[in-house]
């Protein structure tokens, strides 16, 4: 710790997690010096403008107020490491693609790097806090590559700060999180580490909300954490299929349900599936921790909840095929929203790429509308999950359309797909919509997110989620 700062912070990694959560220490700490690195010049050029590289509500105006004043975002990696008296690993950690583990281990590639640029580079000791979601014992190997690289006088202490934040939420969250975790070894210097960061957090955190533990329970409360939320969503999902079924309203069972205070009402919404970057990864990280351990019982129970999720995809695209008389060929289907969730631009695992992707197999012609996604993010990540692209189908600009004008994206159509829960989807005038589609006209609200007893009365065909079809079932629809 020297000249004016208290305590000078890098974190490795300027993504949808080191960078806001960055930009909050900076602003709650004006006399930390925070420093974002990331090994692509691309990246921090744009956390350098003022057309951030994510969309994250609230998240321009908190970088603005500290940006060139103790927040700063760097390439010059080597630099910030030995200037740096705490180190944040904030890198991706995706699921494995190949190898052992493929498909389920997470890739904990650009965590090792980190620690060995770290140990390249470093002159005086350091606190290195894994803040990536990691399998239980990575801190181990980390902690290894640093002690086999320790020169006299630089020692390290390697510590877990995993993140809770939610996409989309993310400045609330960060502002106001329900707890910080922070584990750490359970020695004095070990300990002393714990404190220091704990300190940051303290600033506008009550001491309470702050949770100090051991490495192993830090790493594993994380995914467990994911594994319950996406838990919750397979489960009440799970019973929108029964719903379909039978002419229950999932609506009716998620409130009856949610009011019990011991279930609680949170997560209960069902929906076409969840997406984002983290809940399939680290569950498949939970079920492959259980299989390393021997525990086949505890991996399958959880592959499940991947296993429902999946399902509901499918059905969706299912009913899409089968409600609009088991052809899509040739028709023009627009969809409503790309984004996994709504107030993020992020399209990792979006369940609306899943639908797209079926569709282009049922030669519909895809018209595709989300007021943040770019054209360019979508190819990405299609071609990335799901291997489409220019060379598997030569004809993918043809069939798939982005528009940047809903009801342009709307006009001619045969079928409407509500794909991201976007607030602004509510206020748009259905009537003009509807006038301007092939008729019957389809609505399929994947989100439960529109108002569907007065897009009957326009004369939409809709189909939702859980919901009973008031021609299967007469008077089970709720008034
Ligand atoms: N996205 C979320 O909502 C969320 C929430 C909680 C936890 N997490 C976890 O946090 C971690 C980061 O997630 P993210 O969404 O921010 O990822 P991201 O892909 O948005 O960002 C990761 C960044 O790390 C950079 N990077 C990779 N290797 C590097 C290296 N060696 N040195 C410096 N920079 C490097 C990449 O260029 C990229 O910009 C993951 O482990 C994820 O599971 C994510």
């Amino acid at each position: 710790m020297s000249d004016q700062w208290d305590l000078k912070i890098l974190c490795m990694g300027a993504g949808y997690v080191g960078g806001p959560t960055m930009a909050v220490i900076a602003k709650m700490c004006p006399k930390v010096r925070v420093v974002v690195g990331d090994i692509s010049q691309k990246q921090i050029d744009a956390w350098n403008t003022d057309v951030l590289p994510i969309y994250e509500p609230g998240l321009l105006d908190c970088v603005k107020e500290s940006r060139g004043r103790n927040l700063f975002f760097s390439t010059d990696l080597d630099k910030e490491i030995d200037e740096a008296d705490v180190i944040f690993i904030s890198v991706n950690t995706p699921t494995k693609t190949q190898g052992i583990g493929a498909g389920a281990a997470a890739n904990i590639k650009n965590c090792e790097l980190c620690a060995r640029h770290i140990a390249k580079i470093a002159t005086s000791s350091k606190i290195v806090v894994e803040k990536s979601t990691v399998p239980v014992r990575t801190a181990e190997a980390i902690a290894r590559i640093l002690a086999a690289n320790e020169k006299s006088d630089v020692t390290f202490q390697v510590l877990s700060n995993p993140e809770f934040l939610a996409e989309g939420t993310a400045m609330t969250d960060l502002m106001n999180p329900d707890r910080v975790l922070i584990g750490g070894p359970q020695t004095p210097a070990g300990l002393a580490a714990i404190e220091t960061v704990a300190k940051v957090y303290a600033t506008w955190i009550p001491r309470a909300q702050i949770l100090t533990t051991n490495l192993w329970s830090s790493e594993l409360s994380k995914l467990v954490a994911n594994a319950f939320l996406a838990q919750r969503v397979s489960s009440i999902n799970s019973i929108s299929a029964l719903c379909e079924a039978t002419g229950a309203d999932v609506s009716e069972i998620s409130r009856a349900v949610g009011m019990d205070d011991r279930i609680g009402k949170r997560f209960l919404q069902p929906s076409v599936g969840f997406g984002g970057s983290c809940f399939q990864k680290d569950i498949l990280n939970l079920v492959y921790l259980c299989e390393t351990y021997g525990l086949q019982p505890c991996a399958d129970y959880w592959r499940q909840v991947i296993q429902m999720n999946d399902f509901q995809k499918k059905r969706f695209s299912e009913k899409i095929v089968s409600s609009m008389f088991n052809t899509v060929t040739g028709k023009k289907i627009t969809v409503l929203g790309y984004a996994f969730k709504a107030d993020t631009g992020d399209v990792r695992e979006t369940p609306a790429m899943f639908i797209v992707r079926d569709l282009l197999q049922e030669n519909a012609k895809i018209h595709v509308y989300d007021p943040q996604v770019t054209r360019e993010e979508m190819w990405l990540e299609m071609n990335y999950t799901c291997g489409v692209n220019h060379e598997t189908n030569p004809r993918l600009d043809e069939h798939v359309v982005t528009a940047t004008d809903p009801y342009e994206a709307c006009k001619g159509s045969h079928a409407i797909c509500i794909m991201t829960e976007w607030a602004e989807f509510k206020t748009y005038d259905y009537q003009k919509i509807y006038d301007a589609m092939e008729k019957p006209a389809f609505l399929f609200d994947g989100r439960l997110h529109l108002d569907h007893k007065a897009l009957r009365e326009i004369g939409f065909e809709v189909h939702a989620i859980g919901k009973p079809d008031p021609v299967k079932f007469p008077g089970s629809t709720i008034a």
